[in-house]
């Protein structure tokens, strides 16, 4: 075995986005291609001498070959330890848990989350640091420069680790582990959910089926569910993470996890029906005849925290993108606690999760989680809701019906125009900003319009300010309009069309969703032009 260096030559465009390094497979296929962005988080790391890493992906193709480059990669610059998932495998949220649990300074996850895998799909590369969050941009823009200037990369010429087979063994001086994929994230859920609850529950007959939509959360849920908490097997489907997703577009809303709607929605439907996404971090939560809005399911856990062990003392407070509904700012009323607001983006909830003023947080987009780890986190919703039904013996329905006679309803939804062409989406944004100054104070049908602005966030935390986060056009009853750009689109521009309309009264909560939010997508059609402007006559995606 010997360190080798390797010259090479900057490729143009690795700069990481909202999740990391996102490309098409075959761009990451091309020699050196990977070693630079490797090399260039190394560079950005310094002294690795004495470090552990951690190291796994969600077994998307290419997945064991980038391992394989990386492990002689971090043998070539000093790291003394990489603790690596079992077949290359670990979700988003286990390489948090992993990185927090045995203190490693980082941690490498290889994933696109949701993007389609296989040969022809994306591949993906993200590093996290020591507090198991996602790495801030200080540190993703310092890979980046890295990346455009290297000249050279440092990689062992040692042969494959069998990565099937737990244990340690060696590259150069380093000391590769082979971890289990689940244990260590498991034996976290088994202390913040009430297992022996959860276990009784499914003795009694519970019916549930869980959609792993063959990515990685599949492992981990079976392992759990069926494994730990007695469920029949059966329950979990799709478990296997397979290269290309088996064909899956695993992105857990109703539209992609499609099949699971349609069984929640049958005469035979299980009572509990949920899905989580490529990476293991998202979540989808379904009642009979009932998606569970991701906006609710942050407040309903947040109103009912103290029933899962981890949670008995109380939530510090609750934190929530900006887009997502202010269900969550209710409870967080109701409870006495603070409710903050952020910009789009984990990354946003990471102060307020490490200096301890937030607890729980989640987005529209199917994310949610707490200060377990610094991901959002697809079976640790799961096993809550599991232990909400378990705790107080009522269905995902009641709890949610009893939810909104209690606090009101968000009617909530969000309406993706994916793929536009990107000069027509910016200047319609620009033209709505000149505009906001004005729509204070004007009446849409039976809205006033009383606040129109571009959002704009300071962290609590290190003061730190985010502007143009997205226009909200807030009405006087609180009901909302809200656009803004996607940034993780890898196509044109993605517009995104928040909706959120409130209704206190009870006797007003099974109107159907779309028509309940009918005025706000007319104004918001009438304030922006959105159809005309894109070309196109429907959303794409409607969650
Ligand atoms: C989307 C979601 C956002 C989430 C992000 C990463 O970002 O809207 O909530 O944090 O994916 O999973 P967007 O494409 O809207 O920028
Ligand atoms: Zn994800």
């Amino acid at each position: 075995m010997t360190i080798q260096t390797i010259a090479t030559t900057p490729f143009a465009g690795q700069r990481p986005g909202t999740s990391g390094l996102r490309k098409k497979v075959t761009e990451f296929q091309q020699p050196g291609y990977l070693e630079n962005f490797v090399e260039a988080i190394f560079l950005t790391l310094g002294d690795c001498g004495g470090r552990t890493l951690v190291l796994g992906g969600d077994g998307r193709f290419f997945n064991r070959e980038a391992v394989q480059i990386i492990l002689r990669m971090a043998a070539a610059h000093g790291v003394a330890k990489v603790l690596v998932g079992r077949g290359g495998i670990l979700s988003t949220p286990a390489v948090s848990c992993v990185i927090r649990k045995y203190s490693a300074f980082g941690g490498i996850v290889l994933s696109a989350s949701h993007n389609p895998g296989g040969p022809d799909g994306d591949f993906g590369i993200k590093y996290n640091i020591d507090n198991g969050g996602p790495a801030p941009e200080k540190i993703t823009e310092a890979i980046f420069a890295h990346t455009q200037t290297v000249s050279e990369y440092r990689i062992s010429d040692a042969g494959p680790v069998d990565l099937d087979q737990l244990g340690s063994v060696r590259i150069e001086e380093m000391e590769v582990e082979v971890i289990d994929s689940v244990a260590d994230y498991a034996e976290m859920m088994s202390r913040l959910f009430d297992f022996d609850a959860i276990r009784a529950l499914f003795q009694r007959g519970f019916t549930m089926r869980f959609d792993g939509m063959s990515a990685v959360s599949g492992p981990y849920a079976k392992a759990i569910i069926e494994g730990m908490l007695g469920a029949p097997a059966g329950t979990v489907i799709n478990f296997e993470p397979l290269e290309d997703f088996g064909g899956h577009h695993p992105d857990p809303n109703p539209v992609n996890a499609a099949a699971l709607v349609a069984l929640m929605n049958g005469a035979d439907a299980p009572e509990f029906g949920a899905a989580s996404d490529g990476d293991g971090d998202r979540n989808m939560i379904v009642g009979r005849s009932l998606a569970v809005s991701p906006s609710d399911s942050l407040a309903i856990i947040a109103a009912n925290a103290t029933l899962a062990p981890g949670y008995r003392d109380g939530i510090k407070g609750i934190a929530r993108s900006m887009p997502t509904s202010q269900a969550a700012d209710r409870v967080a009323q109701a409870l006495g606690i603070s409710c903050f607001e952020t910009p789009t983006g984990w990354k946003y909830f990471g102060n307020l999760l490490d200096a301890n003023l937030a607890t729980l947080c989640g987005e529209e987009s199917y994310g949610t989680g707490s200060n377990h780890i610094r991901e959002k986190d697809g079976v640790w919703a799961v096993l809550f809701w599991l232990n909400l039904v378990a705790a107080t013996g009522k269905s995902v329905n009641q709890l949610v019906e009893e939810h909104w006679a209690r606090f009101g309803r968000n009617y909530y939804s969000r309406h993706d125009y994916e793929a536009v062409d990107a000069a027509a989406a910016e200047s319609m944004m620009t033209d709505l900003r000149a505009r906001l100054a004005s729509l204070a104070g004007q009446t849409f049908g039976d809205y006033r319009v009383s606040q129109a602005d571009d959002f704009e966030y300071t962290d609590p935390v290190d003061g730190s300010v985010s502007k143009r986060q997205g226009i909200r056009i807030i009405m006087l009853d609180g009901s909302r309009i809200v656009m803004r750009l996607s940034g993780t689109g890898t196509e044109g521009a993605t517009v995104r069309l928040y909706l959120e309309r409130y209704e206190a009264d009870a006797a007003r909560h099974a109107l159907d969703t779309q028509e309940a939010l009918k005025p706000l997508i007319d104004i918001a059609e009438q304030v922006s032009q959105l159809k005309q402007r894109t070309g196109r006559q429907q959303p794409s995606v409607v969650t």
